[in-house]
């Protein structure tokens, strides 16, 4: 790797000072030279999984003052932070957060460990998640590699292999400029700096603090880096989703907990997924208003079309659904691939009455 060992000091070392200089204030930092709280830094960093700061940022203080220990989130119903998550996305993170607040409580007094090792072991904390607690909470030297840093660390060295095979050298690189002391303000640091300088597209190299050192930008294509394999289309789904209501309550049906939006309150369909179309039956029979493609709405590995079938006089019961009062449906936690077709159920709704 061509950036010397003498050199990678001054890289920790100019980083280290652009984030004591330039670092952004967040919810989840504590006051530099003091020490978060490990439940903050744990909920942050699992909040952000997907998510941007400006997104998480007021769902963070939100979630807090709702649950402001970790032993508050051990004793929370989970369908309650299921609730908290809408519209965040990747449902899954919050059963874990459940699942791992009630593990810490049980099995280590309630303090979150301390290491990487054990961390791993906890529900919905893998690599990144577990390094990055290490280092942020606890001032454990780990190497933490977010899309930031990625990005950041496959400038610096110019690896030109494309990702995600890249990965293993981009690991190596991060790990060659982590200082001993300070991870994780290093870390952050170099996510600070992927945000503000050294941005995918127009990287700031002239007001760079590790410029000097960056062989991206020696080469005159710093925006080449990371090199990416070409991208798959996504695959294109299609359902139907019907609201069913009698005397003003509306069916709603909470999905099975493993796959799509798992565990999460939703429309009754047709039986589409990730993997297949919907079939067109509807659950009970009934004369639907029908808008064709009233709603799109793209998920990580494809997007979905649906279709929206209304009936407001449901002649029976749909078997299997509760009845969720229309007026307070906003209170129901709806992902939001169905906050969008309820909005549109609601003008679908207005015409037809
Ligand atoms: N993204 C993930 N973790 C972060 C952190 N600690 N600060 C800023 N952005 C982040």
């Amino acid at each position: 790797m061509p950036v010397d060992i003498k050199d990678r000091h001054a890289v920790a070392e100019r980083l280290l000072a652009y984030y004591d200089r330039h670092r952004r204030s967040l919810p989840w930092r504590a006051p530099s030279g003091q020490t978060p709280d490990p439940y903050a830094v744990w909920l942050s960093e699992i909040m952000l999984q997907q998510t941007t700061v400006a997104a998480v940022t007021p769902r963070f203080a939100r979630f807090l003052l709702r649950w402001p220990r970790l032993a508050d989130l051990a004793a929370a119903d989970e369908a309650d932070v299921m609730a908290e998550w809408a519209g965040l996305g990747y449902y899954s993170r919050a059963r874990n957060l459940v699942a791992c607040a009630r593990v810490v409580t049980e099995q280590h007094g309630g303090r979150l460990p301390d290491n990487e090792a054990a961390l791993r072991k906890l529900p919905g904390i893998g690599d990144y998640t577990a390094a990055a607690i290490a280092a942020i909470a606890f001032g454990r030297r780990a190497v933490v590699i977010d899309a930031n840093i990625e990005r950041v660390a496959a400038r610096l060295f110019a690896i030109s292999e494309p990702l995600p095979g890249a990965k293993k050298a981009i690991r190596a690189a991060t790990d060659a400029i982590t200082p001993d002391a300070r991870a994780g303000d290093f870390a952050q640091g170099l996510m600070d700096l992927g945000s503000a300088i050294c941005t995918p597209r127009d990287p700031q190299c002239l007001i760079c603090p590790l410029g000097a050192s960056c062989e991206a930008r020696a080469s005159g294509k710093p925006e080449a880096f990371p090199v990416k394999a070409p991208k798959k289309a996504r695959p294109e789904r299609h359902g139907t989703a019907y609201w069913i209501e009698r005397d003003g309550a509306v069916a709603l049906v909470k999905r099975p907990p493993r796959g799509m939006l798992g565990g999460m309150r939703g429309f009754p369909d047709d039986g589409w997924h990730a993997g297949a179309n919907g079939d067109g039956a509807p659950p009970i029979e009934a004369a639907w208003r029908i808008e064709h493609a009233a709603v799109r709405h793209g998920f990580t590995h494809f997007s979905v079309t649906l279709d929206l079938a209304l009936c407001i006089d449901a002649p029976a019961d749909m078997v299997g659904g509760q009845y969720w009062p229309v007026a307070r449906l906003d209170e129901a936690g709806l992902p939001t691939l169905f906050a969008k077709a309820a909005q549109r159920f609601m003008e679908m709704r207005r015409h037809a009455t």
